[in-house]
């Protein structure tokens, strides 16, 4: 039974839903996997992830397809990235077999609130991991908590798929462990938290980084990837310090599976002159179509889609992105893990 929301017009925000899921790491190894029906977490006062950050997460969406069935995508991509980020930040890594095992669990206990085919909204499946013993060294915990939460959500960007402006501000550096966002840590997160809200302030949806070295090539925006169409080419920046991004990775091989040719190189920030699209794309984000992107500090504005229309490649791009997820396309590549 579908639970009676107002699917067509979710925000990606935060809704109750029945349970999340909890696995504890100690004495060295991972428990039994536990549900529950608590929105809290009871920590300690000295735990590591509340002092030292040591925290990471995960970000990924199951769909109600068109024959009913609930699909979570590339759950395993979700997966190895997890270990890569706990392993940035010394905290205990997540066996894939347990993480695959929580993630459809808890999807297959809140199946209600997986929104229905053609509301546009989808379950947002967040898995997060904390160290949780008490420590006032900075050191890496010993005990950790592995939990999955869900929430229906709509876009991210309220604009939806309606080109948006994004804006450049030299000022802020997205900062992570070895000066790089390639992990999805929380502090990280936080510390993005000032340059999104002074876009937002000036009317923009996102942040879009230049790398943090020399600030001359394009990075990525505050949620998500960033990609352009250039001649007929699906360009992305290569980047030692951007979140390798699933959604970005599979638009690559849908481009190419298109005929497209995709580049991943450096992008330098003139280079936005000669573009004819551009996006920004990740699991929250999809593939958000941008219109124009100011350069704050400079005062130039890049015009990207004269008409205030999505270009044709990103949007066929989009579309099948979203038929595959919906399963109204044959997943060819096996991206899809159908919840039972
Ligand atoms: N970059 C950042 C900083 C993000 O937070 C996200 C979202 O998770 C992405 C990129 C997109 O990654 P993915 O497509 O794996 O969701
Ligand atoms: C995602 O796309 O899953 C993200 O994590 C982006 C943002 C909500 C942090």
């Amino acid at each position: 039974m579908e639970k009676e929301l107002d699917w067509g017009n979710l925000s990606f925000g935060y809704i109750p839903t029945d349970y999340n899921v909890r696995c504890y790491y100690r004495d060295g190894k991972w428990g039994e996997i536990e549900v529950s029906s608590s929105e809290t977490v009871d920590l300690h006062i000295a735990a590591t992830a509340l002092h030292y950050g040591q925290e990471i997460f995960e970000g990924l969406k199951a769909f109600r397809g068109k024959d009913g069935k609930v699909r979570v995508f590339r759950l395993e991509e979700n997966a190895k990235r997890i270990i890569e980020s706990a392993k940035g930040i010394k905290m205990q890594e997540i066996p894939v077999e347990l993480f695959t095992e929580m993630v459809k669990k808890v999807v297959k206990l809140n199946e209600r609130f997986v929104p229905p085919y053609g509301s546009g909204a989808s379950l947002y499946i967040r898995p997060l991991e904390i160290g949780t013993s008490a420590q006032v060294g900075v050191k890496p915990s010993k005990e950790y908590l592995f939990l999955i939460l869900v929430t229906p959500v709509g876009p991210y960007f309220k604009e939806g798929f309606k080109p948006t402006n994004i804006c450049i501000m030299r000022e802020f550096d997205r900062v992570a462990p070895k000066g790089t966002g390639r992990w999805k840590v929380g502090g990280n997160y936080a510390a993005s938290l000032e340059a999104g809200e002074k876009a937002h302030e000036l009317g923009y949806s996102a942040v879009l980084y230049l790398d943090p070295k020399e600030k001359k090539y394009l990075d990525e925006c505050g949620p998500a990837n960033f990609f352009a169409i250039k001649d007929g080419k699906y360009i992305t920046p290569a980047s030692e310090s951007i979140l390798p991004s699933i959604t970005n990775m599979s638009l690559q091989q849908l481009a190419q599976d298109l005929g497209i040719e995709v580049e991943r190189r450096h992008i330098p920030l003139e280079e936005l002159e000669t573009i004819q699209e551009a996006a920004a794309c990740g699991t929250a984000a999809v593939a958000s179509p941008i219109a124009e992107i100011h350069d704050i500090d400079t005062g130039k504005k890049y015009i990207v889609s004269k008409d205030g229309n999505p270009g044709p490649i990103t949007t066929a791009l989009y579309n099948k992105l979203r038929a595959i997820q919906l399963g109204e396309e044959e997943d060819i590549h096996n991206w899809n893990t159908i919840v039972e």
